[in-house]
């Protein structure tokens, strides 16, 4: 089995961009008019119905008054979120087609003047926003889609003070959607696994580059900041046919699974891997030093 840093860090992030701008995440959330109010709630109550643990990750309301950096706002469902509870808000995405839907956002809620929006390459992010310290940097399933997840890491660093928060979600390995697509799509060709789980990662099917980890991955993809906490999230229960036609009707063997037992089973083999993170007070030089000794 071929390293997945072989399949994608080769890849030009300009398949990257293609990809979002042609369909923007979420785009089909909602069947009113793309860009219009109604759209735009349709679209956050939908997300956050199906995914319930981004809005507790996301703490909102905490960020009242501080700066908030987000990497890989898509069409800012999360943004708005920020800048409604108060936050000053800097949002990035490479994909334009996102940060326009953004931005139309932005000014149907009456918060465009508290959020920046940047086109910007992650792994460069220095090139496009000032480095300063934000409060907190959020990046919710993002930087498993980038050739250089590592490269967004360092990134990040310059945008964090002592007291900055990373709160970060990247696709979990060890996972039950990792499982479906290898049994369903892959017909068991684990060989082949990082890149069926990129062809079928994503609602419309061809991303180019996903990522994937174990808690032990995302540690070390964290080296050099204390990691605080790390769980895991999200089973999608319902059958996608009904899905499709905005119904919620769960798969026959997640309905006869009692609550109890399907959420042990998100928490421990959910796609979601979330992580926070704040900067080491050790310098990261003095701990590699440390390591190699
Ligand atoms: C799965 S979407 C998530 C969007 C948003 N965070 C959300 O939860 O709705 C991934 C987003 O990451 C953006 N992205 C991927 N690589 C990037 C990079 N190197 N720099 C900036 N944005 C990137 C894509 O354009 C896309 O909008």
């Amino acid at each position: 089995m071929e390293p997945a840093e072989k399949i994608f860090a080769e890849k030009d992030i300009s398949e990257v961009r293609a990809y979002w701008n042609s369909r923007p995440c979420n785009l089909r959330h909602s069947p009113k008019p793309v860009g219009s109010r109604e759209y735009f709630d349709e679209v956050e109550a939908r997300k956050y119905f199906v995914e319930p643990h981004i809005p507790l990750f996301a703490e909102f309301s905490r960020w009242k008054g501080k700066k908030v950096l987000e990497i890989g706002c898509g069409m800012g469902t999360d943004t708005i979120n920020f800048a409604r509870a108060g936050a000053k808000v800097t949002a990035v995405d490479i994909s334009e087609e996102s940060l326009r839907l953004a931005r139309q956002r932005a000014d149907i809620f009456g918060c465009a003047d508290i959020i920046t929006f940047v086109q910007a390459d992650a792994e460069k992010l220095t090139d496009f926003v000032p480095p300063e310290p934000y409060d907190l940097v959020y990046s919710f399933g993002v930087i498993h889609h980038t050739p250089h997840p590592e490269a967004v890491i360092e990134q990040v660093r310059k945008y964090m003070h002592e007291n900055s928060l990373f709160k970060v979600m990247v696709y979990n390995k060890l996972s039950w959607k990792v499982l479906w697509i290898l049994l369903k799509y892959g017909k068991g060709r684990w060989w082949k696994l990082d890149e069926l789980i990129a062809r079928y990662s994503e609602a419309q099917t061809g991303c180019p580059i996903t990522y994937s980890y174990t808690v032990a991955g995302i540690k070390l993809l964290l080296r050099g900041m204390t990691v605080r906490r790390v769980f895991v999230e999200h089973i999608f229960p319902y059958s996608i046919l009904e899905y499709t036609r905005y119904e919620y009707k769960k798969m026959w063997y997640f309905d006869m699974l009692p609550e109890m037992f399907f959420r042990r089973l998100e928490q421990n083999f959910g796609w979601h891997l979330c992580a926070e993170a704040m900067l080491s007070r050790q310098n990261p030089a003095i701990i590699r030093e440390k390591v190699e000794k």
